[in-house]
């Protein structure tokens, strides 16, 4: 992940905590609450959009204590590859376009592959492990929420036996 793109902007001016104390982190259904409010209002991040041929492009949107909020956007043939969020809850929606989402489902499952299509919101807890890619002909837009704030990301490779976990990535790598 190139850290030039990120940044810290803030197009969503929650108020300053006067605490330092930390809070219980929110549940997934607010999660995907705040991330579908946000898709409904594009004139808080349309304008900061960018496209990437090296990679998926992202930038924070908001940084609170006991949430973030990404900005994401994928070309076609961009994913993200096996992962988790390091223990956080999490969620996310398509605000333009159609993702894909691959997770493992129980013995008699399998792999389970979804379509996101626009306007779709999925909500995980904090040990959920997926793929997202985008398998459409054009790009995709998309917003997510972690709680709390994602402190590691551990990348896994799908083999004959399930997932075997590969590398971990802390927030100096995004
Ligand atoms: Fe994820």
């Amino acid at each position: 992940m190139s850290l030039d793109l990120v940044s810290e902007t803030s197009t969503h001016t929650p108020e300053t905590s006067t605490t330092e104390r930390a809070r219980a982190p929110l549940t997934p259904n607010s999660l995907r609450s705040i991330v579908r409010e946000l898709a409904e209002q594009p004139e808080q991040w349309i304008h900061l959009v960018r496209l990437s041929t090296e990679e998926r492009w992202y930038q924070r949107l908001v940084a609170e204590d006991d949430h973030e909020v990404w900005l994401i956007s994928w070309l076609p043939g961009q994913s993200t590859g096996f992962h988790d969020h390091g223990g956080s809850r999490g969620a996310f929606t398509v605000a333009l376009g159609e993702l894909e989402e691959l997770s493992l489902g129980g013995p008699e499952q399998g792999l389970l592959i979804r379509r996101v299509p626009v306007g779709t919101a999925r909500a995980f807890g904090p040990e959920y492990v997926h793929d997202v890619r985008n398998t459409a002909s054009g790009p995709a837009v998309t917003l997510h929420a972690y709680s709390p704030p994602l402190s590691s990301m551990a990348h896994y490779d799908l083999r004959a036996g399930g997932l075997v976990r590969t590398s971990e990535e802390g927030p100096e790598q995004w």
